[in-house]
């Protein structure tokens, strides 16, 4: 159970890395927002909310923490959604939009990380 475990931390961990560094190659190119990024937000999120449950771990698990996350990932999700959609129609995603993606991702990282 525990090493399943460290399989899916490295799933959500890959799915970051999908979403992140799409993103990075993004913010240093044409600021568009691509489906690289949703997949990579799908992995993760598919991947936290397995991790969400407590097995495979004998410590209590930081449900505040855990739902800031979830928040903060749906504000993500919903950022990708309509920003694909504005792409889609105008050409171009608002500025604050595709800033706020990387924003939101690398917040999620540092609570994952410095929250404990
Ligand atoms: C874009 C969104 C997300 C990002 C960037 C992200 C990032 C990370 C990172 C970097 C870690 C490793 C931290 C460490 O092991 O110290 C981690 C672990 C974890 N994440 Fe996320 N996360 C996201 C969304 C979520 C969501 C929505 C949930 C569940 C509600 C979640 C649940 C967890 C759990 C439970 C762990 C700990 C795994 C363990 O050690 O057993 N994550 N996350």
């Amino acid at each position: 159970m525990e090493i399943l475990r460290h399989v899916v931390v490295l799933v959500h961990l890959t799915g970051f890395a999908i979403l992140f560094g799409a993103w990075v190659v993004e913010a240093v190119g044409q600021r568009r927002v691509t489906r690289l990024m949703t997949w990579g937000m799908l992995v993760a999120a598919v991947a936290g909310l397995a991790l969400a449950a407590p097995w495979g771990i004998d410590y209590p698990l930081n449900y505040t923490k855990l739902g800031v996350k979830l928040v903060v990932l749906l504000a993500i999700g919903a950022l990708l959604g309509i920003g694909t959609a504005r792409q889609r129609k105008t050409g171009s995603v608002p500025p604050a939009m595709f800033w706020l993606v990387g924003i939101l991702t690398f917040l999620n990282a540092a609570l994952a990380v410095l929250w404990r």
